[in-house]
């Protein structure tokens, strides 16, 4: 079992193979964690806004898509997919509370410090263990028809941080329409707000976290949560 990293475009079956595409979005996320120690403030802010925006849309689609098609086609799939979605329920929640946080906050360097350690970590693990058993698994076909459906889901996914909604299949898929909608256009109007006059950017961003706290109404649907496992549950005091 070899890893991602060391393999050709061609060894991972092509540009559109499932593999070649993850490996795409890793080195994109790696040069983006490399650039955040030498940022501060607003230029910080926007960088960290664009990991997460890559983040979570590529991991929705992880969870849509590639680990269901994992617990299909491995033994022990149940369980090594078990242990990613953990690994992203934690990325999820520390990149909540750094969400929380204000720029000049004493933990947010901690808590930066310890989402890149996580996003490390998870690519790690996908590259170097879950992919190559998935390649093991299936033949090249499959690899690039996964790629697509990845692709296509990874494109209208939700961005944003949803900490309560279920990490699977059905409450993950029902989530993905209302969520994005939210998601996406906060992405707008959070962009244009920093590109505008002061005034205007204030009530565009007041736009913004309006919708925030639909969205985080969204996510409190019963619907939402089923397929939910336990490991990845937040109890409801603890909820962010
Ligand atoms: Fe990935
Ligand atoms: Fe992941």
């Amino acid at each position: 079992m070899r890893s991602l990293a060391d393999q050709t475009v061609e060894e991972l079956g092509g540009r559109w193979s499932i593999l070649t595409l993850q490996k795409r979005d890793h080195v994109k996320l790696d040069e983006l964690l490399e650039q955040l120690p030498a940022t501060s403030g607003e230029e910080q802010e926007e960088l960290l806004n664009r990991i997460c925006r890559l983040v979570f849309s590529h991991a929705f689609a992880e969870e849509a898509v590639l680990w269901p098609a994992l617990r299909r086609t491995i033994e022990d799939g149940e369980e090594l997919t078990a242990r990613v979605e953990q690994e992203h329920q934690e990325i999820t929640e520390l990149v909540a509370a750094l969400e929380r946080s204000s720029p000049g906050d004493p933990d947010r360097p901690e808590l930066i410090d310890r989402t890149v350690t996580m996003l490390r970590q998870d690519v790690r693990d996908e590259e170097d263990e879950l992919l190559p058993r998935l390649q093991d698994a299936v033949d090249m076909k499959a690899l690039r028809r996964l790629g697509m459906s990845w692709a296509v889901v990874r494109r209208t996914a939700p961005t944003r941080t949803h900490p309560i909604v279920s990490r699977r299949p059905p409450g993950q898929t029902l989530s993905a329409l209302p969520l994005s909608l939210t998601d996406r256009t906060r992405d707008g109007l959070d962009y244009a707000s920093r590109r505008v006059p002061a005034p205007v950017g204030k009530g565009l961003t007041a736009a913004s976290q309006g919708l925030g706290a639909l969205a985080r109404r969204i996510e409190q649907l019963p619907p939402l949560r089923v397929g939910e496992r336990p490991e990845t549950h937040i109890p409801s005091q603890s909820r962010p």
